[in-house]
């Protein structure tokens, strides 16, 4: 297992419930993971260690949780060591870390999405602009952890966030980021994100969820990685659900086949349900997080199973996943100051009461200090998950395991799957 977020503590926790598994190890892990899992703390840009790690403990499967060693490559180096992986190539991963590659792919395969323009030139940007009416979505390519995307209101926003991308704020970190634009229609409509377990030839789906990107109640204040989320989402009826194999996924899969990059892992399609049918906002090459945390609570089916089928090209001989019909939902407690520079170092005691009526807490970025004390490491810190009969039982009985919890220097929203619960009150 490499990584050490809620997402992958979330896989780990499901991977450790496998009566496949023989010894789990994680890269680099946390305190959470390493209740399942022994901890190395190796760097995962050090391709070379991480294979002499498989190789001395004779890994049989590597699961990469995180979208940057999958821009990395990290995925080739280790397959081409014999390595079984669960993620995509580098070259199949362009389609999270690059905006540009998907919309052209996009274009081609004749997928629904927003209407773009993706240039290199930052005056091309600018005299494009009237052609796109406000609000207008300027993105730059390339990976830069949710910060790349400016929606922008007046035209003079707009060539203020191209002016920002051509700058170089944007770039560096990832080598692209920055280099190029993509101008995109505004969408409107209900996000939903929707998961696929692909071998490159056959399609699996694997449930669907809804996130809270903003910081603040009432989907106020900057965006975030996601502050909580449920699954399913359930305005992604099964009509949409299939529309979205047919029009969209299926049409990927092959399209990256045919182009000498077949995806091999998990396609996270995050959506707009427009009044014209859904249509592809972006895709990730990873599972979501805190999406995953609530997908792995749902998940019946041995996770070993089905990540091995996906790396070793059988998933078409494995049953198809199975997940409760029960939702689940998880409420994020980050430090404060999240999203901005998090305070670290903040005490958090509390799991176990948390944890005493069926909740499960997933850690994110903590760690154990000298002491053995547990202190905030990061930005998100713990994901509060339940699994219950209704969207409104999950939620409450994840608020009372909040309550348990003293984390004085965090904060959570108190209103995560408010959209979902307002239906289910109808
Ligand atoms: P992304 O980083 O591409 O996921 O974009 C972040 C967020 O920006 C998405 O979750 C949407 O809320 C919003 N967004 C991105 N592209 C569009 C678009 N073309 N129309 C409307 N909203 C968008
Ligand atoms: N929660 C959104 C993401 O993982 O990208």
């Amino acid at each position: 297992m490499l990584g050490g977020g809620g997402r992958e503590h979330a896989l780990a926790w499901k991977l450790a419930q496998s009566p496949r598994l023989g010894k789990l190890h994680a890269v680099p892990g946390n305190p959470g993971i390493a209740e399942h899992a022994l901890c190395h703390a190796i760097d995962l840009t050090d391709h070379d260690a991480v294979i002499a790690l498989c190789d001395e403990e004779r890994i049989d499967l590597v699961v990469i949780g995180p979208e940057a060693p999958l821009v990395d490559g990290l995925a080739d180096t280790l397959r081409g060591s014999g390595i079984s992986v669960f993620g995509p190539s580098q070259a199949a991963a362009q389609l999270e870390g690059s905006k540009g590659f998907t919309k052209d792919l996009c274009a081609r395969a004749g997928i629904p999405t927003a209407a773009y323009l993706r240039t290199a030139s930052r005056d091309e940007a600018l005299s494009a602009l009237g052609r796109f009416g406000l609000p207008v979505v300027i993105k730059a390519d390339g990976l830069a952890a949710g910060k790349g995307v400016v929606i922008a209101e007046t035209t003079d926003d707009a060539r203020a966030a191209i002016a920002d991308m051509f700058g170089g704020q944007f770039g560096g970190q990832f080598g692209g980021a920055g280099a190029e634009v993509v101008i995109e229609e505004f969408m409107t409509g209900e996000e939903a994100s929707f998961f696929a377990l692909t071998d490159g030839a056959t399609i699996v789906p694997f449930g669907s969820a809804q996130d809270h990107k903003r910081v603040g109640d009432g989907d106020s204040g900057p965006n975030t990685g996601g502050m909580g989320a449920y699954s399913p989402a359930r305005v992604l009826t099964p009509d949409l659900e299939s529309e979205v194999l047919t029009r969209i996924i299926a049409p990927t899969v092959q399209a990256m086949a045919d182009a000498g990059m077949a995806y091999s892992g998990v396609l996270y399609a995050g959506l707009m349900l427009t009044a014209e049918g859904p249509r592809l906002i972006e895709y990730n090459c990873r599972f979501g997080d805190p999406e995953c945390q609530v997908l792995m609570l749902r998940l019946e089916s041995d996770l070993i199973e089905v990540l091995s089928a996906v790396a070793d090209s059988w998933l078409a001989a494995i049953a198809p996943p199975v997940f409760s019909p029960q939702p689940a939902l998880t409420v994020v407690m980050a430090a404060n100051g999240y999203p901005g520079t998090p305070q670290k170092g903040g005490m958090i005691a509390g799991l176990a009461d948390a944890e005493r009526d069926g909740a499960k807490v997933f850690h994110a970025g903590t760690l154990r200090d000298d002491q053995g004390v547990l202190r905030a490491s990061g930005g998100r810190v713990l994901a509060v998950s339940v699994c219950a009969p209704s969207v409104r039982a999950a939620r409450d009985a994840a608020y009372r395991a909040v309550d348990a919890i003293d984390f004085p220097q965090g904060f959570c929203r108190r209103d995560i799957g408010w959209r979902e619960i307002a239906r289910e009150a109808e």
